[in-house]
């Protein structure tokens, strides 16, 4: 049996059967006016974060949403999109579709602006996607990549990479590991389809994305997911993390490809303002959003304070000020 196969069955499992502690994590319920979760899907959250960025999805969008457990997040997006169909939420667990399209009904019970048909379930495989390329605006997965050995969640975020319209966004939840975790553990096929073994670190995870082709990354969140600890594995214990991140579909090199992790830039010479090579304006003691790149530069001049990443970026006005030369 593959991997793959041992994620397979577990996930077949844990269709069944509620497993408490898979995944998920403490987090608030996204309130929404007139969206009631149904009790069986929040307990079936086995994601490890969100993928649900508020704010950010507008009604005549398509969503393609891969692994999906008990059907949480794609009646989230379904509260946006509200079209048949605008949702595809794909899965290669037959007990697992079959499980969210129930707690669908019992939402539509609940949610009177809902309809199952809202979400269109697919069964098919995050490694061969069976959706044509360049037809969705938004693609998204919460905690199944990190299953996935490093070639094959290259190969899972190039799928997503196709399907996606230009500029359409990738999000993504998932498990990150703060040091390397021993082959011992990594090659426990069942603790890596829980989500505990198979964590790449935060920079290797960031590097697939863009290797993936993704010329823009944003990262929204990095908090504490689960400590793999001493008693239980027998290692110094090792924390893992939730990264959260958006993946915009821009065209460009892979070395200059821009990562947005909350570091701004704050000019502090002689003039009122300093504008660089591109257009970007730095006012003097104004906070600029800058990539990893050009705060990496900008930190070697002394007229500059460049504050370090809160890993909680929200967004700029300018996303291609790819350098500077100002003064
Ligand atoms: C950890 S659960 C996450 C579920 C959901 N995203 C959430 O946040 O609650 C992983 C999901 O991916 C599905 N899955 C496992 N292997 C898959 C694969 N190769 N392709 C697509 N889906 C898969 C499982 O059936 C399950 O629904």
């Amino acid at each position: 049996m593959s991997y793959l196969e041992t994620a397979h069955e577990l996930y077949k499992e844990a269709s069944q059967e509620v497993q408490e502690n898979l995944c998920c994590v403490e987090k608030p319920a996204q309130l929404l006016p007139e969206l009631t979760i149904p009790r069986e899907m929040s307990s079936m959250d086995y994601g490890c974060g969100t993928t649900v960025h508020l704010g950010e999805l507008s009604s005549n969008e398509t969503i393609l949403y891969v692994g999906i457990g008990g059907g949480m997040e794609a009646l989230q997006f379904a509260y946006f999109t509200r079209r048949p169909g605008a949702v595809i939420a794909v899965d290669r667990v037959v007990e697992m579709m079959e499980k969210a399209k129930a707690n669908f009904k019992i939402a539509e019970q609940m949610n009177p602006w809902f309809k199952s048909e809202f979400v269109n379930v697919v069964r098919g495989d995050a490694l061969d996607l069976p959706i044509p390329s360049e037809c969705v605006d938004v693609a998204a997965q919460n905690c199944l990549f990190n299953i996935f050995k490093e070639e094959d969640l290259l190969i899972a975020l190039k799928e997503m990479y196709r399907v996606l319209k230009p500029g359409g966004r990738l999000y993504i939840s998932d498990p990150i590991t703060t040091q390397p975790i021993p082959e011992s553990l990594r090659n426990d096929e069942r603790l890596r389809a829980m989500c505990l073994s198979g964590a790449l670190s935060f920079d290797a995870y960031v590097q697939k994305v863009i290797e993936a082709g993704f010329g823009e990354v944003q990262i929204r969140a990095r908090r504490p997911y689960r400590l793999l600890d001493k008693e239980t594995y027998s290692i110094d214990d090792i924390l893992l993390e939730t990264l959260e991140l958006v993946a915009v579909k821009v065209l460009c090199k892979e070395e200059e490809a821009e990562v947005f992790a909350g570091e701004t830039a704050i000019y502090n010479g002689k003039e009122i303002a300093c504008i660089d090579n591109v257009g970007q304006v730095y006012k003097r003691g104004i906070p600029v959003s800058v990539s990893q790149r050009i705060a990496k530069r900008l930190r070697q001049r002394d007229d500059f304070v460049v504050t370090p990443p809160t890993y909680h970026y929200i967004g700029h006005k300018s996303a291609n000020s790819s350098c500077c030369c100002c003064g």
